[in-house]
């Protein structure tokens, strides 16, 4: 047979099947299934060597970071730190390949697990390359696309929903890319004045420095080794900083990306427009892999921020949640008044930690918090208040959120959320049922509400962007989070129950008393059955064209992302098209 007559025969045959199943147009179906390890069609040494040349032998062949947990690497000493440090952001960021989420980091090579269990790669990709240039990461998107293998793109793995991950994926790791540039005048038709351009690595400990220095600020999130061009800006990003300057994704000026078929461009308000609004908010990963994003920086100066926290000690369970409810009667006004605000709520004690306010002087500050302390005063429950200013903005984020680039929160917990709608907090019977599932919730040991609160009014953006309308709506967004328990075999049950106690039991409460709200993509749960509507609200549709405009064969995919309910993963993890 000819070589076109194999062809026209294989499209015979793709004809008769597609007139047998479905009504689909006859173009040539790409593969059904990606490739994995093993398969024949897996590339083969020469291959990769190939690829290594092209990427200056930036390839790497995964080691995962607790091969020093398992025979034949076993190394005690790095072990036992491995094991202390586990629980922190930290530990996996310097790794082409570990990833925070204890779920998508299965325990195929855990440092929990016992010594003598092989380590295996498990989600993790076999290879990876450290990109440092747009040509590093063209050479790789072509090799995966030619090789019809899984593509993912690691920067921090701080992903709470498995996006910078995939079992025989062929990874790129952008941490190494961290130049930032301060550009002093920035000039376009929709912005003229400051601007910062960050490469695909920084993250807010290389840019608030940079920024700080040249008496500017920017738009952050509040864990500093979050990285800020991948999941944080396009996913949307939320910051102490929103209620005065907006979300992470409205200060997007120009991205730069390199598109599916490998093409460098840049996507601006007025140039590759529908790349542009798609790229701000739309989820991180999906429509290109970005070298740089440049974003609208502010002049910096005193940063106004406060500490409170009260207990029920001493006083009823009642008369605690009436304080609770106070603070949440007054966050509306709160963040009107150009505040943002993280806090915990526990079943018997409230942590707010900290509000902050650029600009705003000491008196400032207190009069914001005045309606709330005047409440606790009234209920005679007793509270810590400090009231700081610092000279600037990096000051004000080290002293609460600090230290840097640690962070302070620990990735030992699982994560799901949900808005709370201005309208919930305004109205007295809904403020009282959602203050009172918060209440319900608490009580169970092991689950943590942290909640943000901000005014996320899309009247700051630059321009129009795909953040979810619903955060516009929303002055909370609650993290509910339950533990995560790093082990073996032996905490699986435990993490079932847990993951269940999430998904069934809290979320599901929060949804009754918010609903229709829907939930940040960012800090939520890959289980959500309705994720599109949740995450993506009314700007699904449109997306999903521009998806199919920029990456027509789903080079990138990860769960819950625009066009992800095309895929599914099969029992021994292939990815294929359902
Ligand atoms: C401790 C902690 C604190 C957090 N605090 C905040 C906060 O204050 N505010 C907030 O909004 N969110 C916060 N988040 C959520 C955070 O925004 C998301 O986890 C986000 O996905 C992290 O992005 P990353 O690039 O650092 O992580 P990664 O896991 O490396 O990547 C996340 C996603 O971005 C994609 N990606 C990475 N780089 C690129 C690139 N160059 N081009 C295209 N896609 C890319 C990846 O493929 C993946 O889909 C926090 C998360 C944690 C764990
Ligand atoms: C890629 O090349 C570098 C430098 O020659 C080498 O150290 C590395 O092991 C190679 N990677 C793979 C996967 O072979
Ligand atoms: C008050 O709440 C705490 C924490 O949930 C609980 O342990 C305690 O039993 C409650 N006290 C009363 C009197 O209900
Ligand atoms: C608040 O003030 C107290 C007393 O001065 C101090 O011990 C505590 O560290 C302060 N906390 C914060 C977060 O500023």
């Amino acid at each position: 047979m000819s070589l076109s007559s194999v062809y026209r025969y294989a499209s015979f045959i793709s004809l008769l099947s597609l007139a047998v199943a479905s009504p689909a147009p006859a173009a040539a179906s790409p593969p059904r299934c990606k490739v994995l390890p093993g398969d024949a069609a897996w590339p083969k040494t020469a291959d990769w060597n190939y690829l290594n040349k092209t990427v200056g032998g930036s390839l790497t062949a995964t080691v995962p970071l607790a091969s020093v947990c398992h025979d034949p690497n076993y190394d005690e000493e790095k072990c036992n730190d491995l094991k202390a440090r586990w629980h922190m952001p930290i530990v996996h960021e310097d790794s082409p390949t570990a990833l925070m989420s204890g779920y998508f980091q299965t325990d195929k090579c855990s440092p929990f697990t016992p010594r003598e269990q092989p380590c295996e790669l498990g989600n993790y990709p076999p290879y990876t390359v450290t990109v440092s240039s747009a040509k590093d990461i063209q050479a790789a998107i072509r090799f995966a696309q030619s090789k019809n293998i899984r593509f993912v793109i690691k920067n921090t793995g701080h992903d709470f929903v498995g996006r910078s991950t995939g079992k025989g994926a062929l990874g790129i790791w952008t941490h190494k890319m961290t130049d930032v540039k301060v550009i002093n005048n920035y000039r376009s038709s929709y912005y003229n004045g400051p601007a910062l351009k960050m490469a695909a690595g920084v993250r807010g400990a290389e840019a608030l420095p940079v920024a700080q220095k040249a008496g500017l600020h920017i738009v952050a999130g509040s864990c500093p080794s979050v990285g800020l061009v991948g999941g944080y800006h396009q996913g949307g990003g939320h910051s102490s900083l929103t209620s005065t300057h907006g979300m992470g994704a409205d200060q997007a000026l120009e991205w730069e990306v390199v598109l599916a078929d490998g093409s460098l461009v840049t996507a601006t308000p007025t140039k590759n427009r529908d790349l542009y609004w798609a790229l701000s908010g739309g989820g991180p990963g999906t429509f290109g892999v970005v070298v740089s994003l440049t974003v609208r920086a502010f002049k910096d100066g005193n940063t106004g921020g406060a500490f409170l926290s009260f207990t029920s000690e001493g006083i009823s369970n009642d008369t605690y949640w009436s304080g609770v409810e106070a603070f949440h009667a007054n966050a509306p006004a709160m963040v009107d008044a150009g505040a943002a605000a993280g806090y915990l709520v526990g079943a018997d004690s409230f942590l707010l930690a900290p509000m902050t306010k650029p600009g705003a002087s000491d008196a400032e500050i207190r009069k914001i918090l005045k309606p709330v302390t005047s409440k606790l005063d009234e209920l005679k429950i007793q509270y810590t208040l400090n009231v700081t200013v610092f000279p600037t903005f990096l000051d004000h984020y080290t002293h609460y959120l600090g230290p840097i680039p640690e962070g302070a929160y620990p990735i030992d917990r699982t994560m799901g959320g949900r808005f709370v709608p201005r309208s919930v907090l305004k109205n007295d019977r809904s403020l009282k049922s959602f203050v009172g599932t918060l209440r319900e919730l608490s009580q169970t040991p092991g689950t943590y509400l942290g909640i943000v609160a901000m005014q996320s009014s899309a009247k700051k953006a630059i321009a129009p962007n795909s953040i979810t309308p619903k955060w516009r709506d929303a002055t909370l967004s609650i993290l509910a989070q339950t533990q995560w328990y790093f082990g073996d075999s032996s905490t699986a049950e435990a993490n079932q129950a847990t993951l269940d106690e999430l998904n069934k039991v809290v979320i599901p409460a929060l949804e009754r008393v918010t609903p229709g709200a829907g939930a940040y993509g960012n800090e939520a749960s890959w289980a959500n059955p309705n994720w599109k509507r949740d995450y993506y609200d009314v700007n699904y549709n449109r997306l999903k064209l521009i998806k199919k405009k920029y990456d027509p064969k789903d080079l990138f995919f990860g769960p819950t992302m625009v066009g992800s309910e095309a895929w599914t993963t099969k029992e021994d993890g292939r990815l294929c098209r359902v």
